[in-house]
């Protein structure tokens, strides 16, 4: 699969699509990444100040995924980032994750933080190459039926907003 790629803000005609790039993902079954339901990806997506980006590949339709959820006024977390399969190592998922950081940036968000499942660590180098580094504070948005996962920061160097 090549063509070009636009990444754009996911909107609600997207779910369907946003949610088939999760499912064919290939996460660990432990994970509760599997059995998020559409309704679930509707209320972490389209809640106050949340949102996300699809990578949708011309003639192809949705290749990549991410969503953002504010955790207080300096924090925006990055959440569901996925690619699909036969479209990875082309660079599609480091510019999602930008995007996430781009729009950061514009809304006066100082760091964007991110959490990695235990049964997904082998994914944590992709985030040290883009900036983030581990962080021991708890996940805002943890599910509390899973293991705690592990936590990832990177500071923006934008100027902090009023909070
Ligand atoms: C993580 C993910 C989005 C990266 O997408 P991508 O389109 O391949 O991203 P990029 O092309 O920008 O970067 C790929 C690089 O990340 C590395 N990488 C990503 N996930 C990896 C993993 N689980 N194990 C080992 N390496 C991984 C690749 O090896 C590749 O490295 P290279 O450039 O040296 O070849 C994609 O692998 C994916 O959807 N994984 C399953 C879902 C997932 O783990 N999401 C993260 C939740 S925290």
């Amino acid at each position: 699969m090549s063509g070009p790629v636009t990444i754009r803000p996911v909107e609600q005609a997207d779910l369907p699509g946003f949610h088939a790039v999760m499912m064919a993902a290939g996460m660990d079954p432990r994970s509760s990444w599997n059995r998020t339901t559409l309704t679930d990806l509707e209320r972490s997506l389209f809640g106050a100040d949340s949102g996300g980006f699809i990578a949708e590949l011309e003639n192809a339709g949705v290749v990549g995924c991410v969503g953002y959820r504010p955790d207080g006024t300096q924090t925006l977390t990055l959440n569901k980032l996925a690619t699909r399969p036969e479209v990875r190592g082309q660079g599609l998922g480091a510019r999602l994750v930008q995007a996430v950081e781009s729009h950061a940036s514009r809304a006066g968000y100082a760091r964007v933080l991110l959490a990695v499942s235990q049964f997904n660590q082998d994914v944590i180098p992709f985030y040290i190459r883009l900036g983030y580094a581990r962080s021991e504070e708890p996940y805002a948005h943890a599910n509390p039926a899973s293991p705690a996962p592990v936590v990832f920061v990177k500071n923006l160097g934008t100027p902090a907003r009023a909070s």
